[in-house]
């Protein structure tokens, strides 16, 4: 068979569902058919070269095709594909969990294996719920999440979901979590941000979110199980970067309170933020954090939920105490997907690239200001690390955003494909969140092309 472009869209018209897409808006539009990719680029069947602006769906960390990776794999398809990993291991397992301690707080010293980002979630709330089970806290079965906040499509990961346009549909099939605001500095009720909200860093703030977010914790102390939150980015929410402080306030109070605490580091870890995680910039360190995306640098599915010997020694029992943690997934820690994630970390530790990226992710948060803080529909500015996001509106000063049916954001997706970007937005906020082997002048051709992309489609709208 002949895969050329007319058959592979005859075959997708007709067969193929994609997912978070209205299927009706590719009536008289054809998918991007992608045959090929490296680096930061991708390559279209026809001929065309895309800069892969959103890193492969936020998981791509070192460029695609990297020699190391492709070898590692290359290397394991020698040795073993997959085996069940119940009363099973294998080196290449150890190796990952080896290599991640020493990246992450040696508290956190109990690794889980599962296989992508919502069941990293899953497996994060039913062991925190478990937890207060094997302890006898039966009352404690409650999870406070953030609105804005997203952990994931699978059931629990959307019970503690945010997002309304996502999420609302589902809600009679989901358990219902307590809510407390996100630290949306831009459109806090409060204390809105006067200037662009950057790195949330110098905003001058009272946190009144965290003042509501303890006056939860404290009606409802005895109920719930844990906190989840998405440490300094609210990334499906929005790219909402908040303040490092936020975190280190949400532990002291979860630590107050007794109450677990959760960090979803499936966005934000593996460098995107410009640190290994995003924890780190806040110097707290959670009960459970869970990791997937970028821990086989977007290669393959894999992920890990990894908590303390505390929570692990509360299932640690004989069997007829009925302690034991029912849960797993067919491919859990897949060989070929653990040999990659080993080399990813090999990677990190002896090519240092978030040291050497010190000078590109400075350039890119300036570029960002100088090119698109004079646009009057640019409402806010924000940026960690490779991740940059800007917020479009109709009217800068009253903040106000443009009408849902001119579908600002979709419209600028479309024409960003013809600039030879992928400008995939979230409603109107358009976002880069860029691999860790970006350079300036990747950066400087990315965003000049996005700002006349933007500016074309509001010049058209309006
Ligand atoms: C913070 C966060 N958690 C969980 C997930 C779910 O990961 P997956 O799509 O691999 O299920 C995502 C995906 O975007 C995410 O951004």
């Amino acid at each position: 068979m002949r895969w050329d472009k007319k058959r592979i869209l005859e075959i997708d018209r007709r067969h193929i569902w994609h997912p978070y897409t209205q299927m009706k808006d590719y009536e008289g539009r054809d998918p991007v058919v992608i045959t090929g990719a490296r680096g930061l680029k991708l390559f279209t069947a026809d001929g065309r070269e895309l800069y892969d602006t959103i890193s492969s769906w936020w998981a791509n960390i070192h460029g695609h095709l990297h020699p190391a990776l492709n070898r590692a794999l290359a290397e394991q398809l020698e040795h073993l594909e997959h085996v069940n990993f119940s009363g099973f291991t294998h080196p290449w397992a150890a190796e990952v969990v080896e290599r991640l301690r020493a990246f992450l707080p040696a508290a956190l010293s109990r690794y889980f294996f599962s296989d992508n980002g919502s069941t990293a979630v899953e497996v994060a709330l039913k062991m925190a719920f478990q937890y207060w089970q094997n302890r006898g806290e039966t009352r404690r079965t409650r999870f406070l999440a953030l609105r804005e906040a997203y952990h994931g499509d699978t059931l629990g990961a959307v019970s503690v979901g945010g997002v309304d346009l996502f999420f609302r549909l589902y809600r009679p099939l989901t358990f219902e979590a307590l809510r407390a605001p996100a630290p949306y500095c831009y459109r806090c009720p409060e204390n809105p941000s006067p200037d662009f909200t950057r790195d949330a860093e110098d905003i001058d703030c009272n946190f009144h979110c965290v003042a509501v977010l303890e006056s939860i914790v404290k009606e409802h102390c005895d109920e719930i199980c844990a906190v989840i939150v998405e440490p300094r980015l609210l990334a499906a929410g929005g790219m909402i970067v908040y303040p490092a402080e936020y975190l280190r306030r949400l532990r002291e109070i979860t630590r107050r309170y007794g109450i677990l605490l959760i960090f979803d580091e499936v966005a934000t870890g593996f460098g995107r933020t410009g640190t290994m995680f995003a924890m780190e910039s806040a110097g707290v360190v959670p009960d459970i954090v869970c990791l997937s995306k970028g821990l086989t640098a977007g290669y393959l599915p894999l992920a890990l939920t990894v908590t303390t010997e505390e929570i692990y020694r509360a299932f640690y029992a004989d069997y007829l105490e009925g302690k034991t943690f029912y849960h797993g997934h067919t491919f859990t820690a897949n060989p070929l997907a653990c040999a990659v994630a080993a080399a990813n970390l090999r990677l990190f530790q002896e090519e240092r690239p978030l040291e050497r990226g010190r000078r590109v992710r400075e350039f890119f948060h300036r570029r960002l200001l100088e090119l698109f803080s004079g646009r009057p529909y640019v409402g806010d500015i924000r940026y960690l690390g490779y991740v940059g996001a800007v917020e479009l509106v109709r009217d800068r000063t009253g903040r106000e955003p443009f009408p849902p049916e001119k579908r600002v954001g979709f419209r600028i997706y479309m024409a960003s494909l013809e600039e030879g970007l992928v400008l995939r937005p979230l409603g109107d906020v358009i976002y880069w969140f860029l691999p860790l082997c970006v350079t300036e002048g990747d950066l400087d051709e990315i965003l000049t092309r996005s700002l006349r992309v933007m500016d074309r489609v509001i010049g058209e709208i309006s």
